[in-house]
């Protein structure tokens, strides 16, 4: 692999970190946060296909698992935050952060785990 995918997927990772403390922060979601959650998904689609394709299909290692893992969740979170915004649920608008910060932080698993391998040997 060379770097094109690890660029595109620290792209995901500053859509995803500036859409979800926004929404911490503020404390309430709010739609241009889910802008941010689309484009961090967009980039963290490409960047896992391409890391896909470079490794010739699924690897069922820690960070192949993780990422998978982390992108289901990227999606149903995104999705989620969608219906939450389209229902006007009070309730869920001002306690959604807690489910984002939650998938942000399972997220940094597939994000730093090559380097705590690269690292550890
Ligand atoms: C199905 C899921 C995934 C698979 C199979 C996968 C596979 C791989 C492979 C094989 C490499 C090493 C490429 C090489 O250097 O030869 C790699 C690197 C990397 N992956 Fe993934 N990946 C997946 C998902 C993700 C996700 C979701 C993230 C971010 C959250 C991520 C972050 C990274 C990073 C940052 C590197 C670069 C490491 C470096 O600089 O050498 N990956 N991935």
């Amino acid at each position: 692999m060379d770097s094109t995918a690890t660029i595109i997927i620290t792209a995901a990772l500053v859509f995803y970190s500036i859409g979800v403390w926004s929404e911490r922060i503020s404390g309430e979601l709010k739609k241009w946060h889910l802008v941010f959650f689309v484009l961090g998904l967009i980039c963290d689609t490409w960047g896992t296909g391409m890391m896909l394709e470079d490794a010739g299909g699924m690897t069922f290692d820690v960070h192949g698992i993780s990422g998978l893992l982390a992108i289901i969740l990227m999606f149903i979170h995104a999705l989620w935050a969608y219906i939450v915004l389209r229902k006007n649920d009070e309730k869920a608008i001002k306690s959604f952060h807690k489910f984002s910060v939650a998938v942000w932080l399972i997220w940094l698993i597939p994000y730093f785990s090559p380097m705590f391998f690269a690292m550890a040997g």
